[in-house]
């Protein structure tokens, strides 16, 4: 029977090492999240990396880091440290994502990286290969993996293969910058269905392949010499099922069954009953726009004492990309921020932020998601944002304020939020007195019309489609070898 073989850099399990046993935890990320339903349910291998370089894993504990992938139906690739380097920390981390998010300041180009980059991508390539039986769907994912589509082409050139990209793909102006911008589109182009989570991605990408590669583009194929390559935008969903029913079974917990972090929500409000909480949930990335958000609630406090005392932002950063020197230099950023805001309007009774970095538990991110009044997201750039729907999907009883950027994704499908410019701070200002003072009854009109959305298109949804589309690329390639 055939089989839908997934590959991604990072499997949806992360093992590390505690006191020489091996340890596994649920991988963080948008991609990790949201296709873990999907791998469950289905007749899927998932090829990636476990999280351990080959120098960390003790020799002895080699077949047990394969066994615990196995159990899930994962096939763990083997990474070594200097590969990490380059590959991971290097091009994906240094060029490619600082790039396709429109932070060009940042973005490097290491020639010594992009080669380890090419060698890694083969790595995978080979590993799917390795699994690989006719008649298999191949699904490929995100940017650290663009140049393995055609490399399994070169080896199996009848293979059904599907790219999906789960970041922004930047317009062209922005791409050309990029020096093996001629290798990264030929790479990704060895799919025969290309997704991306809005129409401007797909855009953008498809007016980089017709002025870089001057290949034909018709509306949303392209045709190369030997094949036509579909490309199409499928917003990503979220296990919808799973945030209701984890926020039903949150709200009949026992005294003794809520955790401490519920404990200390709930002392929050029976002290301070009409303060409203605001909640902020991201990986410590400078795209998510944290700095900025935490800048513009000093400027909603200093511009309205009136709400001293009445909020409090809760803000959970997860720990990401730490050895990025970017990343280090934001984490120092943010700490001095909560520092300074904290210790300008903190009184006896009350700080205004609480800042959490560390990941968290499932179910502590359901006490975070049920427990809090607004959801502030302020991305700068955010291919799709799976927070703000996972927010919305905790509702149950359709209260809560979604705050979000329009330069994530997920704005497009979210109109019922309040949309805002992450830079406008005058804007965030006006959102956050809107939200606190918005009547119940509109909360639950706008959360209404959400939930039924993002209950419709969740990422079952989302996987099907794109698997339907990528399925049907078969009877294109068969029309095309007739003309
Ligand atoms: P990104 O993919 O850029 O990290 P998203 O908002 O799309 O951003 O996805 C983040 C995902 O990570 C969400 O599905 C969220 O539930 C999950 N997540 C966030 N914090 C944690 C955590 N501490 N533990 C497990 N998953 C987390
Ligand atoms: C985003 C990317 C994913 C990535 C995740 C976490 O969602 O699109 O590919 O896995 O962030 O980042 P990390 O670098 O920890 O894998």
């Amino acid at each position: 029977m055939s089989k839908t073989i997934i590959i991604s850099n990072r499997l949806p399990l992360q093992i590390s090492l505690e006191d020489n046993q091996l340890e596994v935890t649920p991988s963080v990320g948008g991609l990790a999240t949201g296709l873990k339903s999907f791998h469950k349910d289905g007749d899927s291998i998932w090829i990636g990396w476990s999280g351990l370089t080959e120098e960390e894993i003790p020799k002895n504990l080699l077949d047990d880091v394969k066994e615990k992938a196995r159990k899930e139906a994962c096939v763990a690739v083997n990474l070594s440290e200097e590969e990490i380097e380059g590959f991971y920390y290097g091009f994906s981390n240094r060029t490619i994502w600082p790039l396709f998010h429109y932070f060009m300041e940042y973005t490097e180009a290491d020639k010594e990286h992009w080669e380890t980059y090419k060698s890694v991508n083969r790595k995978y390539a080979d590993e799917v290969l390795k699994h690989y039986e006719d008649g298999d769907h191949i699904w490929v994912h995100d940017y650290q993996l663009l140049l393995v589509p055609n490399m399994i082409r070169e080896k199996q050139p009848e293979a059904t293969i599907g790219f999906f990209n789960h970041i922004p793909f930047p317009s062209y102006e922005v791409f050309r910058t990029l020096p093996w911008r001629d290798e990264v589109l030929k790479g990704v182009l060895g799919a025969d269905l290309i997704g991306f989570h809005t129409y401007d991605y797909e855009r953008h990408f498809l007016s980089s392949v017709s002025r870089i590669l001057r290949h034909q583009v018709n509306f949303n194929e392209i045709t190369l010499p030997e094949r036509i390559v579909k490309v199409d935008s499928f917003p990503m969903g979220i296990d919808y099922n799973k945030f209701e029913s984890a926020a039903h079974n949150h709200f009949k917990n026992t005294e003794e069954q809520r955790t401490e972090l519920q404990r200390r929500l709930d002392h929050h409000s029976s002290e301070t009953p009409e303060a409203k909480l605001i909640l902020s949930i991201d990986r410590l990335d400078y795209t998510k726009g944290i700095a900025n958000r935490i800048r513009a609630f000093e400027y909603f406090l200093d511009n309205h004492p009136e709400f001293i005392e009445k909020v409090r932002l809760v803000m959970l950063a997860v720990p990401s990309r730490s050895n990025v020197p970017q990343y280090q230099r934001l984490k120092r950023e943010i700490d001095e921020l909560v520092g300074r805001i904290n210790g300008k309007f903190s009184t006896v009774s009350w700080t205004p932020i609480w800042y959490f970095y560390r990941s968290m538990p499932f179910e502590n991110l359901i006490d975070l998601y049920t427990s809090c009044d607004i959801a502030l997201l302020t991305p700068i750039r955010d291919g799709m944002n799976l927070v703000a729907k996972e927010f919305v999907a905790t509702r149950i009883n359709q209260t809560g304020v979604l705050i979000l950027s329009e330069m994530a994704g997920a704005a497009h499908e979210m109109n019922e939020a309040l949309i805002i410019n992450p830079n406008n701070f005058e804007q965030i200002s006006q959102a956050l007195i809107q939200a606190i003072e918005m009547p119940k009854e509109e909360q639950q009109q706008r959360n209404k019309t959400l939930q039924k959305r993002l209950k419709r298109y969740s990422v079952e949804k989302w996987a099907s489609d794109f698997m339907s589309a990528l399925a049907n690329t078969s009877q294109d390639r068969e029309a095309f070898k007739a003309t």
